[in-house]
């Protein structure tokens, strides 16, 4: 069985129901995605499964079979990097950066659905993403920025 990760064809080769956040970081070595709560709650695993936000802890491997799994090692590089990690840069978001893969995630999907969030539309997506660091406000304001709305 076959899922594509960062644009890479990757056999699958553990249990089916080994939930993906583990297949990722412990066979294929990403460990740009981190483990938080572990029931689907805190958002710091969030990858992309065909362009949407989905907690890797709280699904199994079968679920990503035939689906392009995008995780933040294939978003961007340090010489070309995604739009959302310039904007992130930008506006100086990161503390501790635990949460960020995750966050990032979040906000890459909802671009995707939608290039130009209004300001609620921005918080209800990224609400399900916790951040000890407390740093919704600069995710808040690099998000407008993204949309067009160029808050500094
Ligand atoms: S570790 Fe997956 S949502 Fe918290
Ligand atoms: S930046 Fe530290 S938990 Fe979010």
């Amino acid at each position: 069985m076959i899922t594509t990760v960062n644009g890479q064809d990757v056999s699958i080769n553990v249990d089916l129901d080994t939930p993906l956040l583990w297949f990722l970081r412990e066979e294929l070595k990403l460990t740009g995605t981190k483990f938080g709560c572990g029931i689907a709650r805190c958002g710091v695993c969030t990858i992309l499964v065909d362009d949407l936000a989905v907690r890797s802890c709280s699904i199994p491997v079968r679920d990503a079979i035939g689906k392009r799994v995008t995780t933040i090692e294939g978003l961007g590089s340090e010489s070309n990097l995604h739009p959302v990690q310039e904007a992130w840069i930008k506006h100086r978001v990161p503390q501790c950066g635990y949460c960020q893969s995750g966050q990032i995630c979040s906000a890459v999907a909802l671009l995707k659905a939608k290039p130009q969030p209004s300001t609620n539309e921005i918080h209800q997506a990224m609400a399900g993403n916790l951040c000890r660091c407390g740093t919704y406000p600069r995710i808040q304001n690099a998000l407008e920025d993204l949309a067009g709305r160029g808050k500094t």
